[in-house]
């Protein structure tokens, strides 16, 4: 008899970032982050987790293929603290001898994304809090799973609800958790425009990244005391009042010091390219154009751009997009949210030589959740 459950999760993109660790093992980060949950139709890992008396081992396939499980030390810290939760848990509640045989037996997970995984695209926050979301669902476990995810990456603890969440670095294994700010429904026009710059497997993952940077930045010390405490004040500000310009001014400045602090690092980590950096112009440029911030960047480790807007600038910034990169593409250059890539442009914005991937556009979505038999 084998028990099984399906559960999906979002990928979520950090407005205030995390970048630093003061404990490497239990992944409690030197400062708490902000991100925004983006909506599942567009990104989402997906990932079954069953249990029989039959299997041998635990079992892994991601995207299909098998995965070694002995030497993942993250996903070896999220199941057992999942069985080790799991079992306190029936002790608790005097659980029979049938439940307490599930527990002790192996587990079999599969996952699968639907957007490229390692890109830079955050598959490792939506797959850590997929599979810690479903093992919660099949063993039934009561409380704050966002310190399971948390083991399996970082920025995984964010993705285990919807809307804005807060990371909260916490001191210790416990206190390390994420919590809903505000929900999806807070602020509804807001749209994200993904431009996947490339594919590609980033070369130094931000694991190895940011212990390099704790390790050589000075700057990194700086931003932890001196400037990230005034930033997520002024974010929740900004996000509770509904004041774009606000947020995209800080989330732009978010983005440049985590890059300075990448650049500060020894040798440096060099994740954004020369398009880049074209994004970065051309977002200054159109705000610019408009003596207003109608438009926002965010870079994370790798070279792909998460652009903030609001829906009634949707369809001219995917205008600019495709003018700008589109050109030689084919027609499913914009997925996701549909967007009027034709509009009127109130000045030349330029063809790039530089070609990109492809454009998703998406908007802020909801936690993880059990999918249901089809
Ligand atoms: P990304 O920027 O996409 O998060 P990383 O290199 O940081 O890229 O993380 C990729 C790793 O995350 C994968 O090699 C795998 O170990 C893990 N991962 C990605 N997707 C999933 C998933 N759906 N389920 C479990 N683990 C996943
Ligand atoms: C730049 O969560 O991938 O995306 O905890 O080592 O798995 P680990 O790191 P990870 O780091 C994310 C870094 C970032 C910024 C952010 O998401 O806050």
């Amino acid at each position: 008899e084998i028990e099984m459950v399906t559960c999906s999760a979002p990928v979520n993109i950090a407005v205030i970032k995390y970048w630093g660790k003061s404990c490497e093992k239990k992944n409690i980060p030197l400062n708490s982050s902000i991100s925004l949950t983006l909506n599942q139709d567009h990104l989402k890992a997906t990932t079954t987790v069953a249990t029989s008396k039959g299997f041998e081992s635990d079992k892994v396939w991601l995207n299909g293929v098998k995965q070694d499980v002995v030497n993942n030390a993250r996903l070896q810290a999220c199941l057992n603290e999942i069985r080790s939760w799991a079992r306190k848990q029936a002790a608790r509640r005097k659980a029979d001898a049938k439940e307490l045989l599930k527990i002790s037996q192996k587990i079999h997970i599969a996952s699968q994304n639907n957007f490229p995984t390692a890109a830079g695209l955050a598959s490792s926050a939506a797959g850590y809090a997929a599979l810690v979301f479903a093992l919660g669902q099949l063993f039934s476990i009561e409380g704050d799973l966002t310190r399971i995810a948390r083991r399996g990456s970082g920025s995984a603890c964010r993705s285990m609800d919807g809307g804005f969440v807060e990371w909260i670095a916490g001191t210790d294994e416990d206190d390390s958790i994420a919590k809903q700010f505000v929900p999806e429904m807070h602020w509804p026009e807001l749209r994200v425009f993904i431009i996947v710059v490339s594919k590609k497997k980033k070369d130094i993952g931000s694991t190895g990244g940011m212990k390099n940077s704790v390790e050589t930045s000075s700057l990194l010390q700086y931003r932890v005391s001196d400037v990230v405490p005034h930033r997520l004040t002024a974010v929740k500000t900004a996000i509770l009042e509904h004041d774009f310009s606000a947020f995209a001014e800080i989330c732009m400045k978010e983005s440049n010091q985590l890059h300075a602090v990448c650049q500060d690092t020894y040798p440096p980590l060099l994740y954004m390219n020369d398009t880049s950096k074209e994004i970065v112009k051309l977002v200054h440029k159109y705000n610019d154009f408009y003596g207003s911030t109608r438009l926002a960047y965010t870079f994370d480790a790798g070279p792909n751009a998460f652009l903030f807007t609001l829906d009634p600038f949707a369809n001219e910034v995917a205008t600019i997009l495709n003018e700008t990169f589109g050109f030689n593409s084919g027609d499913k250059f914009f997925r996701g949210l549909s967007v009027k890539a034709n509009e009127p442009l109130p000045y030349e914005c330029g063809t790039l030589e530089k070609s990109v991937e492809y454009v998703i556009c998406t908007n802020p979505g909801k936690g993880p959740k059990v999918v249901m038999d089809e």
